[in-house]
């Protein structure tokens, strides 16, 4: 059992919670690439999918962990809904609450939609990513991956390179690999890293080949057109030169590098199609993963399972 009721953010989640959600992941996965796939740990639960953003791993692997538990989901897309008619976030929320749901998975532009959720509903809110604030699933699916690839988390050297000032991955995961005992540097253009880097006590590199050559795993953020703003970024071209992985780039490193990126990528942008489609990438293994972890998200927030 955790001591968590809701996930909204990895930055004030317990340590020891996050550890057994990882941990516990490992389980489902076995289940999941088994001839089986299926449990029914959570039937009789019931579950809504809110997406006021665009999705399609965070929401279609969590759809299959609800089912793969053998939970009743149903999925609200804002575009589709009464939020079309002008109905408020409160009042969207307001009603779902009302129709006897023990959870709620929610991904909105807005940051702290997710808090803002589990103060209304009774059952628990997983925060599926709100607005440029947090993705904590994303962390922990990416922190299962380190661990299933290096078999611990403490210690590794881990490189964050792109727009660490939208990026809700960056933050949930440097939070994570933080509690777990990593090392980490964020990379990126100067326009693109957040001013309270202090705040989060964070070391930052401009130059991305110094930052290949430390790490054991690099994880390339998407650049975020619809959340840039105008000047941070001179061109596609200048950040791919400077700040891209490149077959070029990734070929000098004299060792063996996990490359990782969250997805959606812009290939030719923060990663050569080479290289994302490289045997040293485990991009697609990170999207399995993040199904096998959500499934224990869901359990152990949930499940009878104390
Ligand atoms: N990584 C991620 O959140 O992808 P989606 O936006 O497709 O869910």
């Amino acid at each position: 059992m955790l001591k968590s009721k809701h996930l909204i953010g990895i930055e004030n989640f317990p340590t020891t919670d996050l550890i057994k959600i990882i941990d516990t992941s490992f389980y489902f996965k076995k289940i999941l690439i088994s001839d089986e796939r299926k449990t029914d740990l959570l039937k009789g639960k019931t579950l809504v999918n809110m997406f006021f953003e665009n999705s399609t791993r965070t929401k279609i692997s969590f759809t299959l962990a609800q089912k793969r538990l053998g939970a009743d989901s149903i999925n609200f897309t804002s575009s589709t809904s009464s939020v079309s008619k002008g109905e408020s976030l409160k009042d969207t929320i307001l009603n779902i609450a009302s129709m006897q749901i023990d959870g709620a998975v929610i991904r909105h532009s807005h940051p702290g939609a997710a808090l803002r959720l589990s103060e209304y509903i009774d059952g628990s809110v997983i925060n599926a990513g709100d607005g440029s604030h947090e993705h904590p699933t994303q962390a922990i699916l990416d922190m299962v991956s380190l661990k299933e690839k290096f078999g611990r988390i403490d210690g590794l050297k881990v490189g964050i390179v792109g727009d660490i000032l939208n990026s809700r991955v960056a933050r949930s995961n440097i939070f994570a690999l933080k509690k777990l005992g990593a090392e980490v540097i964020v990379c990126g253009p100067s326009t693109l890293l957040p001013s309270e880097a202090k705040r989060l006590n964070i070391n930052f590199s401009y130059n991305l080949d110094e930052v290949l050559n430390w790490c054991d795993a690099i994880i390339a953020l998407r650049i975020q057109m619809e959340r840039m703003h105008f000047g941070r970024l001179s061109s596609k071209r200048e950040y791919y030169s400077k700040f891209g992985l490149s077959f070029e780039r990734i070929n000098r490193i004299k060792k063996d590098i996990v490359i990782m990126h969250p997805g959606p990528m812009n290939r030719g942008v923060e990663i050569d199609s080479k290289v994302a489609d490289s045997e040293n990438a485990i991009i697609l293994d990170q999207v399995l993963n993040g199904e096998a972890s959500r499934m224990s998200i869901l359990y152990l927030l949930l499940g009878d399972n104390n």
